[in-house]
């Protein structure tokens, strides 16, 4: 192991280097404050680790997204979701008896304690689905709480896994005024969650093979992503020992802001709004690269991606195949090729690295499946599920977790004495 010096004030400290396992490298300031009584300050933590982790890798600079070391290419175009669940959260590809035992688990803990369905009857018909699911989620904790073995740890993931696009479904029907449909045990776990959203008492509905499949496809792209904010926030509220339920939650509600995931509805919003304006992209460019005007292009640029999404890749080829398939002809793809074509030639975008990510392609694919807008956001909270548990059983299971707890420097007013209210 190599060493790093820091000369603070004339001193000189050495400080551990760690390295990962495909040579990413780290100075360890664990020791820093103890040594030095100093700190390190960064922004937005984009030189920070806040964990060793086994279970995702990226390379932002080559577009490089493993998942314990399978591209995310393969197992994109191969496996199964409730597959890559396994894989995430236990850490190796299941065995046809481990993926049968798991499948037949998650199917039979679908259903919601009838209790719950009081709840979705609180909400205004426009409430935002993120916010019901999120309340949700975390409400599972009163009726599943926690106990002490990891057999209940496990039993509680497959429930999460399990009643999550249960609740989703419904929040969907909320909306739309149509009665709840009851999960259906011999559909798959995407098909089982197309068949709650579409279907209606009054008449059959046949879950088409298509989209099964697209859906399958941008789960499996959206299910883990290592430290990015939602996760961090997963491993956040966990550290300080809240049960799973709670955590992810929390993971929901951060995911839902429009700089994370968000940003899938913000896509089709905002090429909906070109489609209105005429169509005009090199407009919106120009809008984008304007500090004042206060617009950025959403779907593009990426903290860690610096050359290309992969995922974002594979949406683009995936966008034509699907709506082929469908039949569905969308405007808002063509827009959002040119969109794409005219800032990738453009100075600004060139220089700040700034390309097409996930959310850019999938809100299109989504749309052409009948999927409203206001869903996609969960759609990804569904697809991001087992990242954010594999993430928190990592974390429970690390014996260095500590509670997370960042300092900082205090750039407040000095001591001063206090005035009462009749002299100020
Ligand atoms: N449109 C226009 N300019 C942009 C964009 C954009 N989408 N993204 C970044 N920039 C510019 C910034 O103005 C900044 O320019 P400057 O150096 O002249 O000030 C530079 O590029 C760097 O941007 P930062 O905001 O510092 O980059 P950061 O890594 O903090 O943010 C983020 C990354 C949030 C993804 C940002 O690119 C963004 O806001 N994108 C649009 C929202 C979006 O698509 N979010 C989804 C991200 S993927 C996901 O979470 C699933």
């Amino acid at each position: 192991m190599s060493n790093a010096k820091l000369i603070l004030d004339g001193a000189e400290y050495e400080l551990p280097v760690t390295e990962g396992s495909e040579g990413e490298r780290a100075v360890d300031v664990s020791a820093l404050r103890k040594q030095t009584a100093a700190i390190t300050l960064d922004y937005g933590y984009a030189n920070t680790g806040s964990c060793t982790s086994a279970i995702t890798f990226i390379d932002g600079e080559e577009g490089i997204l493993r998942y314990r070391g399978y591209p995310i290419e393969q197992v994109a175009g191969n496996a199964d979701f409730t597959e890559v669940c396994f894989l995430l959260i236990y850490g190796h590809a299941p065995s046809k008896e481990e993926l049968a035992r798991f499948q037949a688990q998650l199917t039979s803990h679908t259903l919601l304690h009838e209790d719950m369905k009081k709840f979705f009857e609180g909400y205004p018909p426009t409430a935002h689905p993120m916010a019901i699911l999120s309340s949700m989620v975390s409400s599972l904790s009163a009726y599943y709480p926690e106990g002490q073995g990891d057999e209940d740890v496990d039993l509680n993931i497959v429930r999460l896994l399990a009643k999550t696009p249960t609740i989703a479904a419904f929040s969907h029907k909320k909306t739309m005024g149509q009665p709840f449909i009851y999960p259906r045990n011999d559909l798959s776990y995407c098909a089982n969650f197309l068949h709650m959203m579409f279907a209606v008492p009054s008449e059959p509905y046949e879950v088409p093979d298509v989209l099964a499949k697209a859906l399958n496809m941008l789960l499996i792209l959206h299910a883990d992503h290592e430290q990015n904010c939602s996760t961090s926030t997963v491993r956040m509220v966990g550290s300080s020992q809240a049960n799973l339920f709670a955590s992810i939650g929390a993971g929901i509600n951060a995911l839902w802001g429009p700089l994370h995931g968000g940003a899938n509805q913000r896509v089709i919003e905002m090429l909906e709004r070109i489609r209105q304006d005429g169509g005009d992209v090199a407009k919106y460019v120009r809008m984008a690269k304007d500090r004042d005007s206060g617009f950025r292009l959403m779907g593009f640029g990426h903290r860690v991606y610096k050359n290309f999404d992969p995922r974002a890749r594979i949406l683009k080829r995936s966008a034509d195949d699907v709506l082929d398939a469908l039949g569905v002809d969308d405007p808002l793809l063509d827009i959002a090729k040119q969109l794409e074509e005219v800032a990738l030639e453009d100075e600004f975008f060139v220089e700040r690295k700034l390309y097409p990510n996930v959310d850019f392609y999938s809100g299109i694919i989504y749309r052409a499946m009948g999927i409203p807008t206001q869903m996609f956001t969960v759609m990804f909270a569904l697809g991001r599920l087992p990242g954010w548990i594999a993430q928190w059983k990592e974390m429970r299971q690390d014996p260095r977790t500590r509670i997370n707890r960042p300092r900082q420097i205090y750039i407040g007013e000095t001591e001063r004495e206090w005035v009462g209210i009749d002299k100020r």
